[in-house]
C-alpha cells in the first residue's frame, strides 16, 4: 500500500483528494488559465499546472498563511521559483473575482474549490482544530481573524449552542453538549480541544467505532469561526462570474450541508423543468447560466480511501459556464409554461 507522505516537521501532507477526477472533469487545458480557490499545499494546482503546460496559469488562492508557504514550496519545487506560471494570494474565494482581476485575470478557463481543512490545518495541535490532539481552542485558517472557536464556547448562550451544535454539526444531541458546555465554562474557561472534546463525551457517551463523540461539535464550531457556508455561497457567485463560457466549476465537498449547497447552485443555475401539481410544467432556477457536468456527485474509489481514509466523505460536483456575462441568459425559448 501506497503510504502518505510526511512533510518536513513530519506531519502527514495533505493528499490531494479526487485528483484525476478533479482535473478529468475541469477538463483542463494546454494553456489554460485557472483559479485554485482553495490551494492549500498546492497538490491540485501542481497538476492542474502539469496538464495546463507551459502556456498554463493558476492562481491560488488560500486564507491561511500557512498554506500559501507550503503551496510556494510545492509549486517552486516543481516548476522554478519565480516562473510565470503561477501566482499566489492570501485572501478568501469569495473575492476570488478582485483577486483575479488585481492579477490582469477577466475570465478563467475553471475553477477548483476543494473545501474544508488540510490535513496539515488538522494535524497541527496549535492550530486547535482537532479532538485528537490537544492545543488551544482556535480552528481559525486565517488567523489575522479576531473570533475563535474558545470565544464561541464563552459567549454564546446555551440556546445559541444548541442551534449552532444542530444546524451546522447535525448533531441530535445538540441540547445536551450545549448544557454540557455551559455547565463547565461556569467552573473554568474551556481553552483548549482536549477539554471540550472530553466534555462532549462524558456528557453524549464514548466513540462510535471510528467517530468521535465531538466530530460534530467541533464541525459546527469550525463552520461557525470560518463562516465556510457564507463564504462557500459567495464564492460559488464569484466563481461563476469568473468562468469564461465553457469554464468548469468543479467543487470537493465533505459534508452534506456543503455538498446541498453546492448542488443547489448548481441545480438553480442549469435551471429545470418541473411538473405541476395541476398539470404542465414550470421553469424553475434563475435563466441557465451553466449545465451540469456531473448529475450525479463523483466519489473516491475504494483504493483512494483505502490511501487516503480523509477522502471518505468526499463528493466532487462540476458545472460549466454556458453564456459569459453577456446579460442575455434566458430560459429555454418555450416560455415559462408548457
Ligand atoms: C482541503 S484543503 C485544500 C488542499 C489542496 N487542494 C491541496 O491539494 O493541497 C482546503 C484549503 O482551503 C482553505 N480555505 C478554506 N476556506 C477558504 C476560503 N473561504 N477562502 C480561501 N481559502 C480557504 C483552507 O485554509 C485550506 O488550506
Amino acid at each position: 500500500m501506497r503510504q502518505p507522505k510526511r512533510g518536513s516537521v513530519g506531519l502527514m501532507r495533505h493528499q490531494p483528494v479526487l485528483l484525476d477526477e478533479a482535473l478529468d472533469l475541469l477538463n483542463v487545458k494546454p494553456g489554460g488559465t485557472y483559479i485554485d480557490g482553495t490551494v492549500g499545499s498546492g497538490g491540485h494546482a501542481a497538476a492542474i499546472l502539469d496538464r495546463a503546460g507551459p502556456g498554463g496559469f493558476v492562481l491560488g488562492i488560500d486564507r491561511d498563511q500557512d498554506a500559501l508557504k507550503r503551496a510556494e514550496q510545492t509549486l517552486a519545487g516543481r516548476f522554478g521559483r519565480g516562473t510565470r506560471n503561477y501566482d499566489l494570494a492570501r485572501g478568501n474565494y469569495s473575492e476570488m473575482t478582485r483577486l483575479a482581476r488585481e492579477r490582469g485575470l477577466n475570465r478563467v478557463d475553471g475553477v477548483l474549490l476543494d473545501l474544508g481543512v488540510s490535513s496539515e490545518q488538522l494535524d497541527g495541535a496549535e492550530r486547535g482544530f482537532s479532538f485528537d490532539k490537544d492545543g488551544p481552542l482556535d480552528m481559525r485558517m486565517d488567523r489575522a481573524e479576531p473570533l475563535t472557536a474558545a470565544d464561541l464556547a464563552r459567549d454564546l448562550s446555551e440556546e445559541e449552542l444548541a442551534r449552532l451544535i444542530r444546524e451546522l454539526g447535525e448533531d441530535r444531541r445538540a441540547r445536551a453538549i450545549a448544557r454540557a458546555i455551559v455547565k463547565e465554562r461556569a467552573q473554568a474557561p474551556i481553552r483548549t480541544t482536549a477539554k471540550l472534546a472530553g466534555l462532549v463525551e462524558r456528557a453524549i457517551g464514548g466513540r462510535r467505532g471510528r467517530i468521535h463523540p465531538a466530530t460534530r461539535t467541533f464541525q459546527a464550531l469550525r463552520m461557525r469561526v470560518n463562516r465556510e457556508l457564507e463564504c462557500l455561497r459567495h464564492g460559488l457567485d464569484a466563481a461563476l462570474a469568473t468562468l469564461a463560457p465553457g469554464g468548469r466549476l468543479a467543487v470537493i465537498a465533505f459534508h452534506s450541508l456543503e455538498d446541498r449547497t453546492v448542488k443547489r447552485f448548481m441545480a438553480d443555475h442549469a435551471g429545470r423543468w418541473e411538473s405541476l401539481p395541476a398539470g404542465g410544467r414550470a421553469w424553475r432556477g434563475s435563466a441557465p447560466a451553466a449545465r451540469l457536468v456531473t448529475r450525479k456527485p463523483v466519489t473516491p474509489s475504494a483504493g483512494e480511501i483505502e490511501r487516503n481514509p480523509r477522502a471518505r466523505s468526499a463528493k466532487l460536483r462540476v458545472a460549466e459556464r454556458t453564456c459569459g456575462n453577456c446579460g442575455r441568459d434566458t430560459p429555454p425559448t418555450r416560455g415559462h409554461m408548457t
